[in-house]
């Protein structure tokens, strides 16, 4: 069996229509954006149809769509732009504790250079915020609260239904950020029923490019930019655009939207199918966050105890299967995942925790291969460790 690639939330395999546009692009359309010529016209023209793209998951406003270099700076323009931009209003901020760090570190930011109050939600042990505590810490101060919709390294899904409403309902000013990285066109995005100021997105989950993404900001919401230079993006992303990436993001965009459901049920049916494979296996191993069937539907993360993470990894890696060991932004650095220590895992749970995530790209097949090879590789680190 060739490679069976189930990281997917670290990143995914750009869709082949979109190398062939990205590259074409490179070559054909090279004209600079802002040029007043034909050609600066022909790459504008990429990019707002890109915008239009876009624009679709929202409400088809495309003045309310900011290019930018990926998630991280989505995150990092909404919520320290946002931040610095209505301090006038409050100093009081708050997020959960089990946020991307592109997000958590902007707060840290914030509390230690700006002097920003941030409240730090924490969770219970399927990764959700309790929204009566939110309801607790809301005040007349508090300018922006920020919360995930799915989480990256295990999948929960943040009530925001509940959670925006509660937030507008005391504090109608407070602005509310959703970083939607890891279901920006996966799973539906009911913006307006969780009454969303600003969406971060990020194209290279959803087989697009790497280094490019944008932030929807709705009409109205002030912002300071974090970089100065020319007007492009309304002056909120200085800069000559990455014209091919981002005309690469609006068609990955489009091609993974297109019949959300059933490629959600596709690879809700995947993930299930791993699941129930290892369980059938008879191996020890828990479900770390939400059950299988409530977390989002191309992420697992699972322990198996009495066995490093990382030994794992590389007995898998072996046999031709790619995970992670927590997020791709961490599995470099030995300490546990943060967001696992959040839910209250024991250590055990904790250092012996991989995540499986998946895409169209996987099938049964790979799946139930996926999950023989590692209930082989489990049996084999354990004899020779006992
Ligand atoms: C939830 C979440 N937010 C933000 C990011 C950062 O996105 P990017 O890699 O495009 O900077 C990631 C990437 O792993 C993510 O999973």
């Amino acid at each position: 069996m060739a490679d069976v690639y189930l990281d997917n939330s670290s990143t995914t395999r750009p869709y082949p229509e979109v190398i062939d546009l990205v590259s074409r692009l490179q070559s054909e359309i090279y004209g600079n954006p802002s040029s007043m010529h034909e050609k600066g016209v022909e790459a504008e023209k990429q990019i707002e149809e890109a915008r239009r793209q876009i624009t679709s998951f929202f409400n088809n406003r495309e003045d309310e769509i900011i290019f930018t270099s990926g998630g991280t700076e989505a995150n990092n323009l909404a919520i320290k732009g946002a931040a610095l931009r209505n301090r006038n209003k409050g100093n009081h901020l708050i997020t959960s504790m089990v946020e991307h760090p592109s997000v958590l570190d902007c707060f840290r930011y914030l509390e230690e250079n700006e002097r920003f109050k941030v409240d730090y939600l924490p969770v219970n042990n399927k990764g959700l915020v309790d929204p009566d505590q939110l309801k607790t810490l809301v005040s007349k101060n508090t300018i922006l609260v920020s919360i995930m919709h799915v989480n990256n390294e295990i999948g929960t899904i943040q009530p925001l239904e509940e959670i925006g409403p509660l937030i507008k309902n005391l504090n109608p000013t407070t602005l509310l950020h959703v970083d939607a990285v890891q279901s920006f066109s996966k799973l539906p995005l009911k913006f307006k029923a969780w009454q969303a100021d600003l969406i971060s997105c990020s194209a290279h989950k959803l087989h697009g490019p790497k280094g490019v993404g944008c932030l929807w900001a709705k009409k109205g919401i002030l912002l300071q930019p974090l970089m100065h230079g020319g007007g492009q993006e309304k002056e909120m992303r200085p800069g000559t655009e990455n014209g091919p990436a981002i005309a690469g993001f609006g068609l990955a965009a489009s091609l993974t939207g297109a019949n959300q459901k059933q490629k959600a049920a596709a690879l809700a049916s995947l993930k299930l199918t791993f699941y129930r494979g290892l369980q059938q296996e008879g191996i020890d191993f828990f479900i770390n966050g939400p059950p299988a069937e409530e977390s989002a539907v191309h992420i697992i993360n699972l322990s198996f105890p009495g066995l490093p993470a990382e030994a794992l990894l590389h007995a898998l890696e072996e046999r031709g299967i790619y995970a992670s060991a927590g997020s791709a932004c961490h599995s470099r650095k030995p300490e546990p995942s943060y967001i696992l220590q959040a839910l209250g895992l024991k250590p055990e749970r904790l250092e012996s925790a991989l995540r499986f995530s998946f895409s169209c790209y996987n099938d049964e097949q790979e799946v139930n291969y996926a999950a023989a090879q590692t209930a082989d590789a489990i049996r084999e680190l354990k004899l020779i460790t006992s």
